[in-house]
């Protein structure tokens, strides 16, 4: 049976005896093809929520069983979406491992409220899904001590050589004299008084920092976004630019978010201003690095030894790329933010921000809205009639319509309840006032400066 096919039959299993029979919301009235944006009126009774590209939905059953009908897709692209979730899900719980390209979200006719389940949200476009009238959230909190505590393993393991011990072990070797002790442990180099690099001194990046201090790394960091003085809060050297960092590092590790404006920040040119024999971590985001001049690098061995949790083409393969054959090099299968506690609180509060998407108010009762100034901007406030505004609205996102669509219906009123299911918590809609953007808030868009998730 083909896997498009045993998926429709997973989710019509799971959703089974539920409201999915209901007509979805904020769909193509005119049918013309193009999706409308949605407006931000009551939700159905029991709206749809789908886990796009997980199967496991135990944790956020019982945070959103009274409000929600909870489905999985199990998908590697839109591609593998049931049309029933492309056409009625208001919610998204999704991963890392789904990427939703402004075309993806075009295809979901009532998405209101996309959670990543996960920090890093470079694997949706929130500009688009802004414009189409969709809240993106992300779990900032999610895994920031594992993923720091994962990198000073990578750090460890480049200065320690753990890794390449336990294979000469495993391989058989022995090493009884002093001599080969030298040879199996050559490379070990010891850690105090050398300099840790930083890339991004966000979340991650600060414990990294604070984590490295003990150990007597001198740390040193660029971040051009933060402003003055965080390195004296931490007590940490700042780096005016990417080539001071890159010239003064032993050791260089990656912390920062992947934007459109530092996709291969390592390159081939960044790697030869670092120094001769430096190391390279990187438990960001794989696009960061340009695989192939970090593999010449270290047959080079410009770069001595590389650590590597993400990679430019995910789910990772050494088979499969030019770091088949590149010497000292540890590659984890992105699995430095998980551990059990982490993974389930994670999973726990993107439920419990579906939930409050559902029963409050988008975007403002949202704790971690990660495009909510460009969904403000998206709603052209000055532009529209307050009378043309459906009386159901809330009128905090009367969204733009594209060009060529003249009019969108309001999401579908409240629905009966379906029997036996209560629908809790579905409050009528708010009335708070919509805010404007005032003309210093649009500053915050600027092209190389990152939108904050709180
Ligand atoms: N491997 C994993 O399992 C895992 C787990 C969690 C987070 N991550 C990734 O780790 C990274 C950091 O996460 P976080 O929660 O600390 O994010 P964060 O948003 O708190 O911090 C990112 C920092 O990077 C800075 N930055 C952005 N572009 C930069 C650039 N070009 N040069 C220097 N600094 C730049 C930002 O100003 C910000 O301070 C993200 O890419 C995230 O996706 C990976």
């Amino acid at each position: 049976m083909d896997r498009h096919k045993v998926k429709r039959q997973r989710l019509d299993r799971i959703c089974e005896g539920n409201a999915l029979a209901r007509g979805g919301s904020g769909s193509d009235p005119a049918g013309t093809g193009i999706r409308p944006p949605i407006v931000n009126g009551p939700m159905p009774a029991r709206p749809l929520v789908a886990l796009l590209d997980g199967r496991d939905c135990t944790v956020e059953m019982p945070i959103l069983k009274d409000v929600a009908t909870v489905a999985f897709c199990d998908a590697q692209s839109t591609q593998e979406i049931h049309e029933k979730v492309l056409n009625e899900a208001v919610g998204a719980l999704m991963y890392h491992t789904i990427t939703l390209s402004r075309q993806d979200l075009e295809k979901f006719k009532a998405l209101r409220v996309i959670v990543r389940i996960g920090s890093g949200y470079d694997n949706v476009d929130i500009k688009s899904a802004a414009e189409l009238g969709i809240a993106v959230c992300n779990i900032p909190s999610s895994s920031v001590e594992e993923t720091a505590d994962s990198t000073l393993c990578h750090i460890l393991n480049l200065y320690r050589r753990v890794t390449w011990l336990h294979q000469a072990m495993r391989e058989g070797n022995r090493a009884s004299s002093m001599e080969q002790i030298r040879e199996v442990a050559g490379g070990a180099v010891r850690i105090r008084g050398e300099t840790l690099g930083i890339i991004g001194l966000g979340r991650v990046g600060q414990a990294v920092a604070l984590r490295a201090k003990p150990f007597g790394f001198n740390v040193i960091f660029y971040d051009p976004y933060l402003p003055d003085g965080v390195e004296r809060s931490l007590g940490l050297q700042r780096m005016a630019t990417l080539q001071d960092l890159l010239m003064h590092s032993d050791c260089i590790t990656l912390h920062c978010s992947l934007n459109e404006h530092n996709h291969h920040l390592i390159n081939d040119f960044t790697i030869k201003q670092m120094r001769q024999g430096c190391f390279l971590v990187n438990t960001a985001r794989g696009g960061l690095v340009d695989e192939k001049a970090l593999a010449q690098a270290l047959k080079e061995g410009r770069v001595r030894g590389a650590a590597l949790d993400v990679h430019e083409s995910e789910p990772f393969s050494f088979a499969n790329g030019p770091l088949k054959d590149a010497p000292n090099v540890i590659c984890t299968p992105h699995a430095a933010w998980y551990s059990e506690q982490a993974s389930i609180e994670s999973r726990e509060d993107a439920a419990k921000e579906i939930r409050r998407a559902i029963t409050g108010h988008i975007p403002d009762n949202l704790r971690n809205c990660v495009n909510k100034e460009y969904l403000l901007l998206a709603a052209q406030w000055s532009s529209i009639d307050p009378a043309a505004v459906h009386p159901e609205l809330n009128g905090a996102a009367a969204y733009r319509f594209p060009p060529g669509v003249v009019g969108v219906a309001a999401p579908g009123l409240p629905e009966p309840a379906v029997e036996g299911i209560v629908a809790h918590g579905i409050p009528s809609a708010s009335h708070s006032a919509p805010h404007t953007p005032s003309p210093g808030e649009t500053s915050k868009l600027e092209p190389d400066r990152e939108i904050s998730a709180d």
